[in-house]
């Protein structure tokens, strides 16, 4: 077989066979085919496409490159849960200690922040001394002690898709909707779950900036999920206005406190209900409505609060301060961001205001920079309230002083301020299935 003759197969527009894509990954991963001819074809895809057996089949390939994590030892229904990334997306924080309260095991591997959006395992390492990065059997005792521990992403876990990823980024060919979903989706299988929530975001803030995207994404990510034994839902849920209050690790890890008290921003709240209904779905405990009660009570109980306490305690976090929220170490220096006008907010550029808080200290500006944990920014008002001319719109948290005026100049562009109130958006626009 020679990459040439699959290079040109797919430009011509042919379907390639499961030879063919098995013989494309294992090469590019071994080493025997070069950058430029995968970069050839991953254009010939790009205008051409694949269809839903050559995405599964490729995802496949990528995820059994790697290691494939095994579950079985975990007693239950393993539900996992992913998001393609937004803007406050703290809910991993919440659903996890929701589902592992209703006796739903999560064993969950998540990623840092990338780009103008954050990353569940930098905001649990805003806990001081949680540790995310344990072996495997240590990670397999916390899930059958406590029901619940969230890691970083261990060994050896789709390194075609790392490879591959690293090509599309520069060769401009990271936006297909095939690619994204096996990229996506071989971790998700590798990661060894009976069932996946996908997470699928919509808006300004996301990866996805229109609903029709979004859609299509999810679809291709659910078939693939489907194609490959593992029940799987996609929930498309709102990034068009960051979620919550909180943009920032420790900030965010505080509003999921507050949130798992009973008393969290509601836009926030109702995304998490839903999403945890669904995963408690996915795992058998009952319809859609019976799960959404559970969930509820799971919070109004403070069996789910508790988990997530326990949950740092058995990964060497220092738990007194999800106890009181107070004792999280604060930033030097704020700033209060006041509107420059009277009306309504009517939009805000949410991926504008992802950057903003990279540019506080909460995120990285390239791969591997330190990370202010207390940096970031709280949101006052959001899209749909009334604002005077001179009222505090957010507060910005930081360490770095010059950082501060070009945060503000960001955040302020991102807001729109009008003489309408704006039509509400939906938090949840579609389940796929
Ligand atoms: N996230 C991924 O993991 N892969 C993509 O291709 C896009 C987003």
């Amino acid at each position: 077989m020679r990459m040439y003759d699959i290079i040109m197969d797919k430009r011509n527009g042919s379907v390639l066979t499961d030879e063919q894509i098995k013989f494309v990954v294992d090469g590019f991963t071994g080493g025997s085919i070069p950058d430029y001819q995968v970069s050839a074809l991953l254009m010939a895809i790009y205008f051409k496409g694949m269809n839903a057996h050559e995405t599964a089949y490729l995802t496949d390939c990528m995820a059994h490159s790697g290691d494939m994590i095994d579950l079985s030892p975990i007693p239950g229904i393993k539900v996992d849960k992913h998001s393609t990334g937004g803007v406050g997306d703290k809910t991993s924080l919440v659903i996890g200690p929701i589902v592992a309260a209703c006796g739903v095991p999560v064993a969950k591997m998540s990623g840092r922040g990338l780009g103008h959006t954050g990353g569940t395992i930098d905001k649990l390492e805003s806990i001081p001394g949680f540790q995310t990065s344990i072996e495997k059997e240590r990670f397999f005792d916390i899930v059958r002690e406590i029901g619940l521990s969230i890691i970083g992403q261990t060994g050896n876990i789709a390194p075609a898709d790392k490879k591959l990823y690293a090509l599309r980024d520069v060769t401009a060919t990271v936006d297909n909707i095939s690619l994204i979903a096996s990229s996506i989706m071989s971790k998700k299988l590798a990661a060894g779950s009976d069932a996946i929530l996908l997470d699928v975001k919509t808006g300004s803030g996301a990866f996805m900036k229109t609903l029709d995207a979004s859609i299509e994404l999810a679809q291709a990510m659910v078939s693939i999920g489907e194609h490959m034994g593992r029940k799987t839902v996609a929930l498309i849920t709102d990034m068009d206005i960051p979620l919550g209050h909180a943009i920032g690790n420790s900030l965010e890890v505080i509003e999921a406190v507050h949130t798992l008290q009973g008393h969290g921003p509601a836009d926030f709240t109702e995304v998490c209900l839903q999403l945890a209904s669904n995963m408690l779905y996915l795992a058998g405990k009952g319809e859609l409505s019976q799960c959404r009660k559970l969930a509820e009570d799971a919070i109004a109980s403070g069996h789910a609060l508790e988990k997530l306490k326990a949950m740092a305690d058995a990964q060497g976090g220092d738990v007194s301060v999800l106890e009181d929220t107070e004792k999280f170490a604060k930033a030097p220096l704020t700033h209060k961001v006041l509107s420059p006008a009277d009306g309504y907010i009517s939009h805000m550029d949410t991926e504008h205001c992802g950057i903003a808080s990279v540019v506080l200290g909460a995120g990285r500006a390239s791969k591997g920079d330190p990370i202010d944990y207390s940096a970031g920014i709280l949101l006052l008002k959001k899209v749909g309230e009334q604002v005077k001319k001179g009222n505090v719109l957010a507060e910005l948290f930081t360490s770095q002083v010059n950082s501060i005026a070009e945060a503000e100049r960001m955040l302020l562009q991102a807001i729109t301020i009008s003489d309408t109130k704006p039509p509400e958006e939906k938090l949840v626009y579609a389940r796929v299935t």
